[in-house]
């Protein structure tokens, strides 16, 4: 008489009877270990796959290059890269860089808010890739060259103007009455402080490309007046260097043509109070040709 019994415990897959482990010659048993070991290594990649998907970023980049016909179009790259904690917009374009597109092109150098290569426009707004964090911003993250300037390729643009204008201000510590040897100039303590923070403009360029007055290109800017400040509210500038300072910002393309809007102000990754400074060198300008007979 025969026992049924349930084939789950009797039989293999192919419907021949289980052999017990000391029954499976040692090749197989080995074959069957490998099999087993590979089929743990993928479940661990998926695994890994799948967490590293969680934390992806997705970046939308502005490509052209309008030296190769096929990228002279402008358009947007995507890139999906992995996200670590502390990662910057300019960590993200380094990666992406370097593993998915060698020619994607972008400026950058301190990497720590000081040379002022890399203001970028960043979902809508003008900011340093190297102070920006990802995890602060919306995804996709929008990645753009800054508006108002001419684009050489993809992220860079053209800052001629910009130091041009600059330049227009005589961007430099003037003096008559040079102290000869090794003699300091003293400032005192109270201007120090007053010219403190328009000297730590880094030229990035964020504020004169917010500015929708700058963009007409008849203006000297935010930047540029934020450094005529720093130089014509310096007590150690004669009174007549500091007059010919005066006569540059009055110009027609300078002070007046403000129209306090605050964006230079909003955009500035240094937090110079550049309208409050253009406001100031109104009110001097004011002063100076004030005549009384
Ligand atoms: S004033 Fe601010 S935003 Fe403008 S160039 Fe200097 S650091 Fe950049
Ligand atoms: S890399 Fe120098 S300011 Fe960002």
């Amino acid at each position: 008489m025969s026992t049924h019994v349930p084939e789950s415990e009797s039989e293999s897959e192919t419907g021949a009877p289980e052999q017990t482990e000391e029954q499976i010659p040692a090749a197989q048993q080995r074959r069957l270990a490998k099999k087993q070991e590979r089929s743990d290594q993928r479940e661990q990649r998926a695994e890994s796959e799948s967490e590293t998907d969680e934390q992806t970023v997705h970046l939308k980049v502005f490509r052209y290059d309008p030296e190769v016909e096929s990228k002279s179009r402008p358009r947007f790259d995507d890139f999906h890269i992995p996200f670590k904690k502390g990662m910057t917009v300019l960590d993200a374009l380094i990666y992406s860089r370097d593993h998915y597109d060698s020619s994607l092109t972008f400026r950058h150098s301190c990497r720590q808010a000081i040379c002022g290569s890399d203001a970028l426009f960043i979902n809508g707004a003008q900011r340093l890739g190297c102070q920006t964090q990802v995890s602060d911003l919306d995804d996709p993250v929008r990645i753009e060259p800054l508006p108002h300037q001419e684009v050489v390729k993809d992220l860079v643009v053209d800052m001629e103007h910009f130091y041009e204008q600059m330049d227009a201000v005589d961007p430099y510590f003037r003096d008559e009455d040079v102290p000869s040897g090794l003699e300091e100039q003293n400032q005192t303590r109270e201007n120090r402080e007053k010219i403190k923070m328009s000297t730590r403009c880094i030229w990035c360029g964020a504020c004169t490309s917010s500015c929708n007055i700058a963009a007409g290109g008849n203006y000297l800017g935010p930047a540029a007046i934020n450094k005529a400040y720093r130089f014509a509210m310096d007590d150690r500038e004669s009174d007549a260097l500091q007059q010919e300072r005066f006569e540059t910002i009055e110009q027609e393309n300078g002070v007046w043509r403000c129209q306090t809007q605050f964006s230079c102000t909003n955009v500035c990754p240094k937090d110079i109070p550049l309208t409050e400074h253009i406001q100031e060198l109104k009110r001097e300008a004011v002063k100076s040709n004030l005549k009384f007979w």
